[in-house]
């Protein structure tokens, strides 16, 4: 599969003007991403829960300009006032996937964006927000070529999502999406993720995720710059073989419901994205004493109580406290006296797993 297939033919008759919506979600990695060559591959495969109630609503109003022009035409909104410091970040994004929607040239492009959770609360709005910008793209190149179908819309969607952000390609559709090539997955791809294709236990498809916001603030060391310290990252190697080896595990415990096996994979797979970074050069650390306090919490409750609650770290200090939904009262009582009193003002969001990004208009 190369990218070839995604760049369209030329089109004639453009619309003068048109307007699309979509929601998209953001998603929690079970077996991390971390570390990618250029052009947006991933250096080993990793695999994630969409969720439901994190999301970012955009919005492309398009109008055709009286000339092709060199440079992209575009105004951002950010929650309705207009977000300057975005941007450079568009811009990329836009520069980045020209080749495969070329008639962007052609238009002035008002992108329109807001988030359901609260703004700099440490959850990365760049895989929602990125992938919900790239279906309304999808949409304006459906509009000139009606017979797309709906699998390579959904491919091409995750592909362009992957140029913005990587972890976006994992936010079109649901409840498990898997990317970058492993042998496991006959159709997987380095391009753009695709649907886990394999019996997931009745247990795995409403997982509740409740994400506790133990540090607000912005991030030391961007994901950007902690993929790039892999290179040259004396354990690389053994980390990227180790993801595909998880991927492995997950099959049956997917296909079983085995709690005690998800656990293991999904928290080593957390501890190891820190590790990677404790390790890097230069190191870092992104995990707060809260993160840690939290940890060990979890590990001390499931030792007393047989819940089946684990935890998953981003490239953060917030936690992603995962639990099967029976077993919601009980793990959402504990969090609310144990873990919010360690959260940034009490703050914690409670999500679940979803099945993919929304069209609105
Ligand atoms: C730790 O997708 O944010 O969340 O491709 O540079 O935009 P860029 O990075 P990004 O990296 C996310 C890394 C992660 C793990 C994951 O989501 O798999």
């Amino acid at each position: 599969m190369t990218e070839s297939r995604f760049i369209p033919n030329s089109y004639k008759n453009l619309p003068a003007s048109g307007k699309s919506s979509w929601r998209s979600p953001s998603n929690i990695a079970l077996v991390k991403y971390w570390g990618k060559r250029e052009n947006q591959i991933p250096a080993n495969p990793s695999i994630s829960f969409t969720l439901n109630s994190c999301f970012t609503t955009t919005t492309v109003s398009y109008e055709k300009l009286k000339e092709k022009q060199h440079q992209f035409s575009f105004d951002f909104l950010f929650e309705g006032s207009p977000k300057e410091e975005f941007k450079p970040k568009i811009q990329t994004f836009l520069t980045r996937i020209q080749a495969y929607l070329p008639f962007l040239t052609e238009y002035h492009l008002v992108i329109e964006s807001s988030n359901s959770f609260p703004h700099s609360s440490g959850i990365a709005s760049s895989a929602s927000g990125m992938s919900a910008l790239a279906l309304c793209l999808m949409d304006m190149e459906k509009e000139l070529n009606p017979t797309i179908h709906l699998d390579f819309f959904n491919q091409k969607a995750s592909f362009l999502a992957r140029l913005g952000s990587g972890s976006a390609c994992r936010s079109v559709e649901g409840p498990l999406v898997q990317w970058g090539s492993y042998r496991g997955i006959e159709n997987s791809s380095d391009l753009y993720g695709v649907p886990y294709p394999y019996i997931t236990h009745a247990v795995f498809q409403d997982f509740c995720d409740t994400v506790l916001l133990v540090d607000k603030g912005e991030k030391t060391v961007s994901s950007t710059v902690g993929h790039g310290l892999m290179h040259h990252h004396p354990f690389a190697e053994q980390r990227f073989q180790q993801a595909h080896s998880n991927l492995d595990k997950l099959k049956t415990i997917f296909e079983t419901g085995d709690l005690e096996g998800f656990i293991q994979v999904v928290e080593s797979e957390a501890l190891t994205l820190h590790a990677m970074m404790l390790t890097s050069s230069p190191y870092f650390i992104l995990m707060k004493p809260n993160t840690l306090t939290i940890i060990n919490k979890i590990w001390a409750f499931r030792g007393e109580s047989n819940s089946h609650l684990c935890f998953t770290l981003d490239a953060g200090a917030n936690v992603h406290v995962l639990y099967p939904a029976e077993e919601k009262t009980v793990v959402l009582k504990f969090i609310k006296e144990e873990l919010a009193p360690l959260c940034q003002n009490g703050q914690f969001i409670e999500d679940q797993v979803g099945t993919g990004a929304i069209k609105l208009i």
